[in-house]
């Protein structure tokens, strides 16, 4: 079930490979994660790229969310989901000047810089606009997420943000330009993060820094700690509550005073997705396990192929008898297209319907049309009630963009 709607109902009439997400569950976590920081002026600004399928963001947004967006593409969704400008900070490594002219005469909460160059820029739109425009600084604090190396984002080795101490002299340079305002400061260290230390140390690197620019005659208003407050993909995995979240970031962000702004993605988002996908074939390994073969495959939940990530897979309605041990694949021509490794089912049949779980966050969008396949349909579950939020692709649809 996904609250109280059978999730075999909803492949039956929507199709498989199909990404359902639970809408009281999107509600219940925003607001668990809001509560932790109830004690402290805070936005949680929901990062859009963990899931920007619409209906997601909206349930999100309805929940008194604002927004992180990382591309002109996410700013789009963000206000067609609802999010006015001043709700909206932009984030991101190379944005191009198009992304800037945009988010500089929108008028946006505040953009994330991540550069001296990325500054300049900024300041030469707003100036050629005649505007003020908002913006932060996004450090590097040389931190280690302990997370994959892929979504480790606080090394001094990664592209991400300047230094400490560049972002100090930039600041000086150029708080005294007319058409910069320096907001705040922004910090991200990694993504699927399990242990406080890293999120305290990235938080203290900019409390650090604000009240050296305090110091310096440069108030700020606020200090963005980014997200990456991770889940338990697997059973009994150890990882941070809220509160523990809360009690590591609170204590250092207190003494500044700033107003506290955080930017949860696949907290909110990965524990309300499960996909569904049907298993098309089964065959003997030499060893006696067994391939499940399913319809869905790394072009639809990228996750396991790209970082080895596990996700919990469950059958939907589990047969009795004896489990098998079997390694759950995908119809993708790569051995990387593998859901999961290793793993024990209940005895399964070529039609059986298996739930891949947390796939909310980072499932979906990540999702490509290699091998030609069309991007799965999303459905929304509302209580007692569902709907398809986003149709199936066609091939026709895909085949539309070719001349
Ligand atoms: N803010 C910034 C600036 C970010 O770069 C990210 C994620 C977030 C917030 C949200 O982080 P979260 O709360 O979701 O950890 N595709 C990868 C995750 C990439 C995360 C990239 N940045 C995965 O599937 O694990």
């Amino acid at each position: 079930m996904c609250d109280d709607v059978p999730l075999a109902a909803m492949a039956e009439v929507a199709g498989t490979p199909l990404h359902v997400y639970s809408g009281v569950l999107l509600h219940t976590r925003v607001r668990e994660l809001d509560a932790a920081f109830a004690a402290y002026p805070h936005d949680l600004h929901y990062a859009i790229k963990a899931n920007a399928t619409l209906a997601v963001v909206r349930e999100i947004r309805s929940q008194g969310a604002h927004a992180d967006a990382n591309s002109g593409g996410e700013i789009d969704v963000a206000l067609r989901a609802g999010f006015t400008p001043d709700q909206i900070v932009f984030t991101g490594v190379g944005k191009t000047h198009d992304e800037l002219a945009r988010a500089v005469t929108m008028g946006l909460k505040a953009i994330n810089a991540e550069s001296p160059g990325e500054m300049e820029r900024i300041d030469a739109i707003a100036t050629a606009y005649s505007t003020r425009v908002r913006v932060a600084l996004r450090i590097n604090p040389d931190v280690d997420a302990g997370s994959h190396p892929h979504i480790s984002t606080g090394l001094r080795a990664n592209k991400f943000g300047m230094t400490p101490a560049q972002a100090h002299s930039m600041a000086l340079a150029m708080a005294a330009r007319d058409h910069l305002h320096v907001v705040g400061l922004h910090v991200h260290v990694g993504s699927q993060i399990t242990s406080a230390d890293p999120l305290r140390r990235g938080a203290a690197a900019i409390a650090d820094l604000a009240r050296v620019l305090a110091a310096d005659g440069i108030p700020l208003e606020h200090l963005d700690v980014g997200g990456g407050l991770g889940i338990a993909y697997e059973p009994g995995q150890a990882v941070l509550s809220v509160d523990d979240y809360a009690a590591a970031v609170l204590p250092v962000v207190r003494p500044t005073g700033l107003r506290l702004i955080l930017e949860p993605g696949r907290w909110i988002a990965a524990p309300a997705g499960v996909l569904l996908t049907r298993v098309v074939d089964m065959k003997v390994q030499a060893d006696g396990r067994w391939f499940v073969i399913v319809d869905a495959g790394m072009t639809d939940l990228l996750r396991p192929a790209l970082y080895g990530a596990w996700h919990t897979i469950e059958a939907v309605t589990p047969r009795e008898g004896t489990p098998i041990a079997c390694d759950v694949v995908g119809p993708v021509c790569e051995s990387s297209d593998t859901l999961g490794r290793g793993r024990e089912l209940p005895p399964v049949a070529v039609g059986d319907l298996l739930a891949v779980r947390d796939t909310g966050a980072y499932g979906a969008i990540m999702a490509s049309n290699y091998n030609r396949r069309p991007i799965a349909a999303e459905a929304l579950v509302d209580g007692s009630g569902w709907r398809l939020v986003r149709r199936r692709q066609t091939v026709a649809d895909m085949l539309q963009w070719d001349e």
